[in-house]
């Protein structure tokens, strides 16, 4: 077993068919390649979905053996701000492409831009479009100004869904000579939630500290509870048992060292799986949607969770 390199780099996929769970972008990208032209692109979706996966896969089959000479990857949020990242844009569009009619510049983070950098880069985009396709990453679109979004092809990677997963997992596992029980393989889906990501580093994690690969190894690696433990404090408040629910409450925070955001999270999830009529569901999340931006705003985890619990815990 070699642990040396990430398996999310050991198994990025090199081809676009190698890329598993997006079959419309992953057609839609592969006419650009047939075409060799494409427009300016832009990728939105949440983290660990295929979006550097996917341009860097194009830009190779693009370009064949020359891509890294046509592809140049650029974060956006640089801390030194936009001024350093047209720059970098200017001095790579300036040499001829080789091999192909255009570079292509994958901009990552590039919500993070404000829409003054935005209208700056929006020139930039301009000046360049004869040489040069932009590939716009981000995590939200609408966080894009319209004139970049209008200038764009827009591609939206969603979570990726359970069964792509386990695909690419199976494969791994295979790989790596590693067994991956039927419980683990829930588990790291659980904890994924859709972030391929994820799925691998929790994968990776579990295998260095064993080869067979059950629930019990994936949580100890993982920063989340198991279902069942959220469960449980939900309930045993909803029925009114406060006290055992701060316990469970306690114990996630304390012994498992969860942080306040990560259990909110869950709570989250876990509300709509259970057993109660649909108006108190929504009562719910409502009330799981006020502590939660109030945990994110920075204040007391204990105490936002315990007033959620407290507020379960109060028969309407
Ligand atoms: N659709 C996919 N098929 C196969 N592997 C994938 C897929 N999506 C992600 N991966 C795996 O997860 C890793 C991370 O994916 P990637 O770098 O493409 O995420 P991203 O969408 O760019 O996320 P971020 O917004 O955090 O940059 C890849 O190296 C690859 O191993
Ligand atoms: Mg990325």
């Amino acid at each position: 077993m070699n642990f040396e390199k990430p398996w999310t780099e050991k198994y990025r996929p090199a081809k676009l068919d190698d890329v598993v769970g997006r079959p419309f972008i992953v057609e839609r990208l592969k006419s650009y390649v047939e075409r060799k032209n494409m427009p300016h692109l832009l990728f939105a979706g949440p983290a660990g979905v295929g979006k550097t996966t996917c341009a860097l896969a194009l830009a190779r089959e693009m370009f064949g053996d020359s891509w890294h000479q046509n592809f140049q990857e650029t974060n956006a949020s640089d801390e030194r701000g936009i001024n350093v990242v047209r720059e970098r844009i200017k001095d790579f569009a300036r040499t001829m492409s080789i091999g192909g009619n255009f570079k292509i510049i994958f901009l990552d983070e590039s919500d993070a831009l404000t829409p003054d950098a935005q209208n700056a880069l929006r020139r930039t985009m301009e000046i360049y479009t004869s040489t040069c396709r932009f590939i716009l990453s981000c995590n939200y679109s609408s966080k894009i100004i319209p004139p970049i979004q209008s200038r764009c092809a827009i591609f939206r990677f969603g979570p990726l869904p359970d069964g792509a997963i386990e695909e690419k997992l199976n494969m791994i596992a295979d790989n790596e000579k590693i067994v991956i029980k039927e419980s683990g393989m829930e588990a790291i889906k659980y904890i994924a939630d859709g972030d391929m990501r994820k799925a691998e580093n929790t994968m990776q994690a579990a295998a260095f500290l064993g080869k067979d690969i059950d629930e019990d190894l994936v949580y100890q690696v993982s920063s989340r509870a198991r279902p069942e433990e959220i469960v449980d404090m939900i309930n045993a408040a909803i029925s009114g048992n406060f006290l055992a629910s701060r316990r469970l409450l306690d114990s996630l925070l304390i012994e498992k060292g969860l942080s306040g955001e990560d259990i909110i999270t869950q709570v989250h999830r876990q509300i709509l799986e259970l057993e109660l009529p649909e108006e108190r569901k929504v009562d719910l999340i409502d009330k799981i949607g006020e502590h939660e931006f109030r945990l994110v705003e920075g204040s007391n985890e204990r105490i936002q969770l315990e007033a959620l619990l407290a507020r379960l815990a109060k028969k309407q």
